[in-house]
């Protein structure tokens, strides 16, 4: 085995990435470690501000990145972000669908029963987090397909294969992106390149915006019942931080897993190994 191919093994320099929910905790991690392996980096979100505020950080280490305003339900704004991108870089190599989430009001609480759950509310979750995955992966898959290569990394989550309490709609959305990776890399690998990959992250428990509601109860950040029952059930005993996730991602859309596709990485410190005895 010859060295360079080790040293090349995560050289992912050079490489266009497009980020859907960019602008976001997790993402932006993911952002800047991408700029920072030499990607050329697409922050995709709908939040239009804090997706330029993240590029303008980016531009201002020597990355080359720009902001795009994109919602990922509209096949529409999804379309005019592809154009956009191949503009400034050329193409895609790299999709991340990042853009994902829960609301309070599709979660059950005690004066929130299952039964009563808005549909609206459900429906919203499954859009966000399935639809939002599926129709970024239609536009930018299809450049994949046409120019035979391509990374694809989906964001499941730990609840995808063991529903937890309380989030009926986010467990069972998170569980439709985990089969639909499955099926994307199948699908690509047959159809038209073994060297179109999909892949995903299940991420653990990261204290964040979409799960602060259900972790932690007041302005000092005391843990809830849940938040202190989840560090119980995670050997590790802490959170996942954001760069908790950056060695599964380079991995993942690196030359490193060229023969890796269809997997879902669990990266939960533990918690989905143990039986809690
Ligand atoms: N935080 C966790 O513990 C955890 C655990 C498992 C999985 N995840 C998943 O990781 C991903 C990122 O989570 P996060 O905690 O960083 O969330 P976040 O809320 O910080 O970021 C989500 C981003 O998506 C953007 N967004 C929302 N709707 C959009 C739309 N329609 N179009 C485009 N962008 C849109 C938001 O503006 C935001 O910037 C999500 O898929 C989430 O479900 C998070």
């Amino acid at each position: 085995m010859d060295m360079p191919f080790v040293s090349n093994l995560y050289n992912i320099s050079g490489k266009i990435a497009v980020v859907t929910g960019g602008a976001g905790v997790l993402c932006a991690a993911m952002c800047r470690a991408l700029a920072a392996a030499g990607a050329k980096v697409a922050v995709l979100d709908l939040n239009a501000e804090a997706a330029e505020a993240l590029a303008a950080e980016l531009r201002s280490i020597g990355a080359d990145a720009i902001s795009v305003a994109c919602n990922v339900l509209d096949r529409d704004s999804i379309e005019t972000a592809a154009q956009i991108v191949q503009l400034k870089f050329g193409g895609v190599d790299i999709l991340i669908n990042g853009a994902g989430g829960n609301r309070p009001e599709a979660a059950t609480n005690p004066e929130q029963v299952f039964f009563d759950l808005p549909a609206e509310a459900l429906r919203w979750v499954f859009d966000l987090n399935l639809m939002g995955t599926i129709l970024p992966t239609q536009v930018f898959g299809k450049l994949m397909a046409r120019q035979k290569n391509g990374a694809i990394l989906n964001i499941s989550s730990l609840n995808a294969s063991r529903p937890l309490t309380r989030i009926p709609a986010y467990s069972a959305a998170k569980a439709g992106i985990s089969n639909f990776t499955q099926w994307l890399a199948v699908h690509m690998a047959q159809e038209y390149s073994a060297e179109i990959r999909v892949n995903a992250i299940a991420p653990g428990f990261f204290l964040t915006e979409q799960n602060r509601f259900l972790l932690t109860e007041n302005e000092a950040g005391d843990l809830t019942p849940r938040g202190q029952s989840i560090l119980s059930h995670t050997p590790m005993k802490r959170f996942g931080k954001p760069e908790d996730l950056l060695g599964t991602l380079l991995w993942l859309v690196s030359p490193a897993a060229a023969f890796v596709t269809g997997i879902v990485v669990p990266v939960d410190g533990g918690f989905s190994a143990f039986s809690g005895v």
